[in-house]
């Protein structure tokens, strides 16, 4: 079944409207198109959970920092819609730039300290942007559940925090990272890469894991984690590390890891930036 296909916000709203009227929940997931399997994941599991499912495409000009990555970013609503087709989902919400952003922005929601590192300290906004459509796509759809991936695993605690702070009545569902067979963690920036590129970028996951191998064997110094992921990184020079650290539910980089923990990193490959990251849980 082909789902609806919506590009203004009344018709959505009315649309989600009749559904609830019907009893039936309703799960939103928020995308920036160009859907892979990653999306699919997060698609399958609103499925399962929710009567009703909203996939939202937008390329949000608000959170790039780098016009020209909005401009690079792929844009392929055919194929995306075929595969929400494929996936039972019910509404593809579309906007474009004027329906979302009608005349100047003077409104925005800021999280703080969660920010402060990782990708917040390299893409300048790039968070204040996220939280303010995604709080929009909350206020125009109002689902029950709402799936993100673990990928972005800075983007799931600013989310989950300002869902806390600001009561919004959503629950958050956070899905894992899906990954290529070597490991490459699926990104609609992995289109980008070419194929020298692509084999480069596997040392990403082969860094992350063999950290995380030796954090299973009880390695709990922060330094030594990070060390043992840059030799892997540093075999193949197409890639240039951004970031590497260890940080806490908070995002705040450990010296020691005593908690729940995530190594994560930010690369460029070529011209493209890739994250990626392990959670160090048990
Ligand atoms: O993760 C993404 O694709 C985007 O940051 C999101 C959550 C759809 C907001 O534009």
């Amino acid at each position: 079944m082909k789902p609806e296909l919506i590009h203004q916000i009344d018709p959505l709203r009315a649309a989600v409207a009749g559904r609830r009227a019907r009893g039936l929940t309703i799960g939103l997931v928020p995308t920036m198109g160009a859907l892979h399997a990653g999306h699919g994941r997060l698609i399958e599991l609103a499925r399962r959970e929710c009567g009703a499912v909203v996939v939202s495409i937008f390329v949000n000009p608000i959170q790039f920092n780098q016009a020209e990555d909005f401009e690079r970013y792929p844009r392929t609503l055919q194929a995306d819609l075929d595969y929400c087709g494929r996936l039972g989902v019910d509404l593809v919400f579309a906007p474009d730039e004027r329906e979302m952003y009608p005349g100047p922005l003077r409104t925005f929601v800021n999280i703080e300290h969660l920010t402060d590192h990782l990708c917040g300290a390299f893409r300048p906004g790039h968070f204040r942007g996220v939280a303010t459509v995604v709080t929009k796509l909350f206020m125009i759809v109002q689902p029950d559940r709402a799936y993100f991936g673990r990928k972005d695993a800075q983007q799931l605690a600013v989310i989950r925090r300002m869902v806390a702070d600001l009561n919004i009545p959503v629950e958050i569902v956070a899905v894992p990272t899906v990954r290529e067979p070597d490991g490459l963690a699926l990104s609609s920036r992995n289109a980008r890469l070419s194929a020298e590129e692509r084999e480069a970028a596997t040392v990403l996951y082969r860094g992350l894991e063999a950290a995380r191998q030796a954090w299973a064997r009880g390695l709990r110094d922060a330094d030594q984690l990070k060390q043992i992921a840059r030799e892997i990184f540093a075999t193949r020079s197409e890639v240039r590390i951004e970031y590497l650290e260890v940080v806490d539910a908070e995002m705040q980089p450990v010296a020691m890891v005593s908690g729940p923990a995530l190594l994560a990193v930010a690369a460029w490959v070529g011209t493209t930036r890739l994250i990626d990251n392990m959670p160090l849980e048990p």
